[in-house]
């Protein structure tokens, strides 16, 4: 079983989504010991920008015409990080909240590694989805909190969560569970590491029927 564990933040051990992932991945180990886990950090990946060597490498590598030198360096980063995914038999994924959304570094990744015929299809009219994942498991970390009945409530604020999960189905997870971890930095210290544990306990009972 290979678990591909995504980190979107850059805080390293300060970090919500991974303390939560990193519990979950733990649990899950601790019930599948044969399970392999590949880990990318969207910051720690030297994803290359999709500047305008990737996309002439993206629509030369779709159209298999020739590429020069820092195109064929692109082109093989796509690859590698799109068969990442496609040899994953499982998805973590954690998420931090920046602006109601998520991160631009999880964009990149999302940027690159979704290509035609490597996660989708497209045969003009429809898109078909290429991963067979049975399932993928986000945490979405946020420093505040988006009750509906307060200032900020989810259906107006969130911008995180519908993307990440809309993508997942789109390119082929057929289930993805979902743990939202609120009220990390706004509230102060203190309620922060307890939503952080409150975060981790759920985590560890979701790994059982993962
Ligand atoms: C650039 C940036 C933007 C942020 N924007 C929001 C936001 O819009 N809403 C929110 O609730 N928290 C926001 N936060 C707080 C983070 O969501 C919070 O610290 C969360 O725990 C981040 O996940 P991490 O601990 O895994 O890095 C922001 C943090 C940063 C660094």
């Amino acid at each position: 079983m290979l678990l591909l564990n995504i980190q979107s933040s850059p805080r390293g051990t300060k970090s919500a989504s991974i303390a939560v992932t990193d519990a979950f991945l733990d649990a899950y180990h601790v019930l599948h010991s044969d399970a392999t886990i590949d880990t990318l950090n969207v910051w720690e990946e030297n994803l290359p920008d999709f500047d305008q060597e990737a996309i002439g490498a993206k629509y030369k590598g779709v159209n298999k015409e020739p590429m020069d030198q820092v195109e064929t360096a692109v082109w093989d980063k796509i690859q590698e990080l799109a068969l990442r995914f496609q040899q994953a038999d499982r998805i973590v994924l954690g998420v931090p909240m920046w602006n109601f959304a998520y991160p631009y570094k999880l964009k990149q990744l999302i940027d690159l590694a979704c290509q035609r015929h490597m996660l989708f299809t497209y045969d003009g009219t429809e898109y078909g989805p290429l991963l067979k994942t049975p399932r993928a498991f986000v945490v979405y970390a946020r420093g505040g909190t988006y009750a509906e009945d307060s200032p900020t409530p989810a259906s107006g604020f969130d911008h995180q969560k519908g993307y990440i999960d809309f993508w997942l189905k789109f390119i082929g997870v057929k289930e993805v569970q979902t743990l939202v971890v609120e009220g990390t930095t706004w509230g102060g210290k203190e309620k922060g590491e307890e939503a952080i544990a409150r975060g981790q306990k759920e985590a560890t009972r979701l790994a059982a029927g993962f």
